[in-house]
């Protein structure tokens, strides 16, 4: 028997909702097919944005999309994405596929896409291949409300208000395909990048993030912000190191960036191989956010995780450019993980953007034509939302068991995370990452006496996924096999399983 302990009246760390973000890249069918279809398709859609996918984001509680890249990032030059359609610069997307990126899809269908989902907006820069003048127009653009040459512009294209940047990253991956830079050379180019991005909504600040790290880059980390708080800010040090984020990547692959193995094939050995990696960003979350305390001791800086999730060899007879893969309960594993690390480093951690959306990577939502189906990790972030916006509590696992195959890739047998909402109620989400034991679990509290519960569980066989023939093997349930008694709730957690309690 594990026992989970909780102190709902701890309160460790606001979860900022865009913990739960995602990522849309012009890579694939991720926009062309997968968000975005044109106002003339047969496929249900409002201005373009296919009608199923944008409902099951909403329903799954979108909270923040960035975008264009990624690699594509830093080769995107926004205004061959502006104006009438027929007259937009076509271009090679040399990172993917080789493929004519036809530019239907830019800035006016982004900022109507981040509309209809009602989420907030991240927009990534141009810093590889890209001015500073043209990263700075693009902010006028999409922002200057008043009379200026890009503003006029926009009215000119159709769009009179200007619209909301939440956030802007300053270049992708800098340290590889976004230009191949050093640490220092980056750090004094986002001084200087940042700098014009002008802040013309008081009413609505942009974030700036500046480019980190890929894994365990340390030395990226530590040079990167050496270089940009190198001196003092004019004002104060409201804002240290010029920048309101910092980026990490991490991608779990089984048997390492030459391995990645199947996305649906595999045994019980690469099955902890894969959720053991999964564990590892804690460890990077924590080795990060020590350099990061350093530079920044009061936390202003988040830790932005903007690309993370499954990487996997893609879909046999795909196009090996468009990184298009499937997602089984291990995906959902590796997601229910993974969130409740981010909850728990939630003093550090304020934004993550899982890699991708919709038909690439570890997407929650895939397609084929017309259809759609909801993956394994799209119940996950379904039935994780509630701890959007809530307050991270103290909570730990006695009688937690290591489990595994090997001794390199041993995991704990349970993942959990708790959080309490503005209205009180408790959040649980909790997984068994066994592939075979079931697990009993008897959870209490500081002071709750539970009088109302409701749960919901996602479970399977390990390769168990949806596909276009039988979307539905693998969904979210309601989850009635629990007790209440003496003031503790006890249930037992099936073998590969995720589950979430709302409790109050
Ligand atoms: O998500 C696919 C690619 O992975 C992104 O374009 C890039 O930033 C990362 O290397």
């Amino acid at each position: 028997m594990a026992k989970l302990y909780i102190n709902e009246k701890n309160k460790k760390a606001h979860i900022e909702p865009e913990i739960y973000g995602h990522f849309s890249e012009h890579l694939g069918r991720c926009i062309y097919e997968g968000l975005y279809v044109g106002e003339n398709s047969d496929i249900p859609n409002v201005n373009g944005m296919r009608k199923d996918v944008v409902g099951a984001l909403k329903e799954m509680q979108i909270p923040v999309l960035r975008w264009p890249g990624g690699c594509f990032a830093d080769e995107y030059h926004w205004k061959d994405g502006i104006g009438p359609k027929e007259t937009r610069k076509k271009m090679i997307n040399t990172h993917w596929g080789g493929v004519v990126e036809d530019n239907s899809f830019g800035t006016h269908e982004f900022f109507e896409l981040c509309e209809q989902l009602g989420c907030k907006t991240y927009v990534n820069g141009n810093v590889g291949s890209g001015s500073v003048q043209e990263m700075s127009e693009w902010v006028e653009y999409a922002t200057f409300e008043g009379v200026s040459p890009m503003a006029d512009l926009r009215k000119a294209n159709g769009h009179e208000e200007p619209w909301k940047i939440d956030y802007f990253g300053v270049g992708n991956e800098n340290w590889g395909c976004g230009g191949n830079m050093t640490p220092e050379y980056y750090g004094n180019l986002y001084r200087r990048y940042q700098t014009y991005i002008r802040q013309y909504r008081k009413d609505a600040p942009i974030k700036k993030i500046c480019c980190g790290a890929n894994v365990a880059d340390y030395f990226w980390t530590e040079n990167v912000l050496k270089t940009c708080t190198a001196a003092p800010q004019p004002g104060g040090g409201s804002n240290p190191g010029f920048m309101d984020g910092l980026s990490l990547h991490y991608y779990v692959h089984p048997g390492g960036w030459q391995n990645k193995g199947s996305a649906t094939d595999f045994d019980d050995k690469i099955w902890y191989q894969t959720l053991s990696r999964a564990t590892y960003m804690e460890e990077l979350i924590e080795r990060h956010g020590a350099i990061m305390d350093q530079y920044d001791p009061e936390k202003k800086i988040g830790m932005m995780v903007d690309e993370w999730g499954c990487w996997f060899d893609v879909e046999p007879g795909t196009n090996p450019g468009f990184l298009y893969q499937q997602s089984t309960m291990r995906d959902a594993l590796v997601a229910g993980i993974t969130l409740n690390i981010f909850n728990k480093h939630s003093d550090r951690v304020k934004m993550a953007c899982i890699a991708q959306m919709v038909n690439v990577l570890q997407a929650v939502i895939l397609t084929e034509g017309p259809k759609m189906i909801l993956t394994p990790t799209y119940h996950v972030f379904h039935m994780y939302k509630y701890h959007q916006d809530a307050d991270l509590v103290e909570s730990f696992v006695e009688g937690n068991k290591t489990i595994g195959e090997e001794d390199e890739f041993q995991v704990p047998q349970i993942s959990e995370s708790v959080s309490v909402s503005a209205d009180g109620t408790v959040n649980i989400t909790i997984n068994n990452l066994s592939v075979t034991e079931n697990v009993p679990v008897e959870v209490s509290f500081a002071e709750l006496l539970p009088s109302r519960v409701e749960a919901a569980i996602l479970t399977g066989k390990m390769c168990a996924h949806n596909t276009f023939d039988e979307p539905e093997n693998v969904k979210e349930s309601v989850f009635n096999d629990f007790e209440t008694k003496d003031g503790k709730l006890s249930f037992t957690a099936p073998a590969c399983s995720v589950i979430s309690f709302r409790v109050n």
